[in-house]
């Protein structure tokens, strides 16, 4: 499979997790999640790279990216049979790029983390060379500064944007959505997944405490100092920011009600992975979506927005 990795990240990624940029603490987001993920693929490498079938996480995260896709099913056309060009902003270890690449559509890749992208090159170089003719371009870089080779990510040239479990993560999640908004081609759809508020704070408790109850209500901040930082949406929030970076919002529905989410203790762990009870999971996180309270208590919200057919 056509791959081509540029390793040209700034110099305070290149430095981490040994040295931490002096301004931390101004800008706490990117460090301190970064930092806990490099930790965690040192310790725990297996767990991390989850889309290795031997990962203790396969399954789990395999559920998971299963729910996102069916939630988009019919919402955005991904279908091998119209190869597209998609930028995956924060690919990780290629969960959404590895099986696109696989379907034919020609994806551009961009991490501040290097083990997952690492990860994502084992997986690509795994696909065999007749399961399709899609192309992976990875980069390592920094989404919010986008200090890439201009002509790898042009203005108005992406079918499709993925943003996943990206933006609740940044310093500046608007300017970020407006870049990455940029890059769509007219009428291209821009797909998001955020942190949710209030789920997330119910999911994640230990950070809320950590970070002090009066502060995470007031700045919405779930934090645990060099480890995450976390800015959970509402999806009225989410809808604003989509609407700032110039995007008509055509959906936003909310996920991870059982899996990592609220209820997780609703589900048995060892049985996820079984096609019955992976349906049958499914069922209850449609039903919770469906009921107007419950739905409210979303770990996350997927939205889609669509950029203008004709620039204004
Ligand atoms: C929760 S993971 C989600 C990965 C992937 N989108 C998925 O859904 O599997 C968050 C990812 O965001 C990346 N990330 C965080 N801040 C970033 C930044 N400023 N620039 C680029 N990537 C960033 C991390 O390295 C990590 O891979």
């Amino acid at each position: 499979m056509p791959t081509t990795t540029h390793w040209t990240a700034p110099p305070w990624l290149q430095a981490l997790p040994d040295q931490l940029p002096s301004w931390v603490d101004e800008r706490p987001q990117v460090p301190w999640n970064l930092v806990g993920l490099l930790r965690s693929w040192s310790q725990h490498p297996k767990s991390m790279d989850f889309l290795d079938p031997e990962s203790p996480n396969f399954s789990w995260k395999a559920l998971q990216t299963r729910m996102y896709q069916e939630l988009l099913d019919g919402v955005v056309e991904l279908s091998p049979t119209r190869p597209q060009r998609i930028l995956d902003a924060a690919c990780g270890v290629g969960r959404f790029l590895v099986p696109l690449v696989n379907d034919g559509h020609e994806v551009v890749g961009i991490d501040a983390c290097r083990p997952s992208l690492e990860a994502a090159e084992r997986h690509l170089v795994g696909l065999s060379q007749e399961s399709g003719k899609g192309s992976a371009t990875l980069i390592w870089g920094d989404v919010e500064e986008l200090v890439v080779p201009y002509d790898l990510v042009p203005d108005e040239s992406f079918d499709v944007v993925l943003a996943m479990e990206l933006l609740c993560y940044l310093a500046d999640p608007a300017s970020v959505a407006r870049s990455l908004a940029k890059r769509l081609r007219p009428g291209g759809c821009m797909v998001v997944s955020v942190e949710a508020w209030p789920g997330a704070l119910l999911t994640d408790l230990h950070a809320a405490k950590t970070v002090g109850m009066e502060r995470c209500l007031e700045e919405r901040v779930l934090a645990v100092p060099l480890d995450r930082w976390v800015h959970p949406f509402d999806a009225q929030e989410l809808a604003s920011i989509l609407q700032g970076a110039g995007l008509e919002v055509l959906s936003i529905r909310g996920t991870h009600y059982l899996p990592d989410g609220p209820m997780m203790d609703l589900i048995d762990p060892n049985r996820v992975g079984t096609p019955d009870y992976d349906n049958e999971v499914l069922r209850l996180e449609a039903a919770l979506r469906q009921e107007p309270e419950t739905a409210q208590l979303a770990r996350a919200w997927l939205a889609v927005a669509r950029a203008p057919e004709t620039n204004p």
